[in-house]
């Protein structure tokens, strides 16, 4: 498997793959990984760059089946203490959280508020997707985020109530929930770096503050955009990711080579 791209920057090392995920995670068993993202395409017929949407479209049984073997693969690549994190919608998150919940120790399902695509057939209109947060053993990195209250745009007063606790929430913070509302999906032409989705930066950034690990390493093997590699870097982490188009890779690499010129 060769690597498309290795940066050394500030001391961290930074590799991109170009493979299959489950044969990418397979070749890194046993490295120990401090934390793992894992946001695998839906099954809902999507093209991704240099991909025919029939790709995304198989019979469940067969998508659940590939997707089980990955997530066996990133177990085996997680560090003792290791965070894994999947993004997905709640129907395969019950699915594959299930699986997960069998082998490392469950800590959050996370709503996250992401409003896209349309009601379809008998169903309500769906407005969350699951981030289903689980760590092998006692997490060995654990850090709540606080936020800043929320404030209405026009005339600045508070949007909720907080209970008689305004002014111990304005100076220490609102402890983050497992409901995060309050992040926009990137879908504008100007903020998207490709055709494909791909997740906002203030996501990532999120997940790295709860269980990223400075000096730790860092992988994603559906890394599409670059974005959590981007964040990875940031945060101090080494990071190794993968995509099995050379195209999303190739978006990734400028993204990260600019980055690294910052
Ligand atoms: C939902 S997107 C990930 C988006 C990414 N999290 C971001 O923020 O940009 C899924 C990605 O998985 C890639 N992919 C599809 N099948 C794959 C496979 N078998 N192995 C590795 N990557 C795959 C697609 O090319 C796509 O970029």
């Amino acid at each position: 498997m060769n690597i498309k791209y290795r940066s050394k920057r500030k001391g961290l090392e930074g590799k991109l793959y170009c493979a299959d995920a489950r044969k990418f995670l397979q070749r890194h068993q046993g490295v120990g990984a401090d934390l793992i993202f894992l946001d695998p395409p839906f099954n809902l017929g999507k093209p991704y760059p240099g991909r025919s949407r029939k790709l995304d479209k198989v019979p469940d049984e067969k998508y659940a089946e590939q997707i089980l073997q990955v997530l066996d693969a990133a177990i085996d690549v997680l560090a003792e203490g290791g965070a894994l994190y999947l993004y997905h919608v709640p129907k395969w998150g019950l699915r594959f959280g299930g699986h997960l919940q069998s082998k490392l120790q469950f800590k959050h399902w996370i709503a996250v508020s992401m409003k896209n695509g349309f009601v379809r057939g008998r169903q309500l209109y769906p407005a969350h997707y699951a981030l289903l947060y689980f760590t092998k053993g006692e997490a060995a990195t654990f850090n709540r985020p606080k936020l800043e209250i929320t404030r209405c745009r026009k005339c600045g007063e508070t949007t909720k109530d907080y209970g008689g606790y305004l002014s111990i929430m304005e100076e220490k913070g609102v402890n983050l929930s497992d409901i995060w509302e309050d992040l926009s999906p990137v879908r504008h032409r100007s903020t998207k770096t490709r055709p494909a989705n791909e997740l906002p930066l203030a996501f990532y950034r999120r997940v790295f503050e709860i269980s990223g690990v400075e000096d730790g390493l860092f992988i994603d093997p559906f890394v599409g955009s670059g974005a959590s590699a981007i964040v990875a870097m940031e945060f101090g982490m080494n990071y190794t990711v993968n995509d099995i188009s050379a195209d999303s890779l190739q978006s990734s690499l400028n993204r990260l080579r600019n980055a690294e010129l910052k």
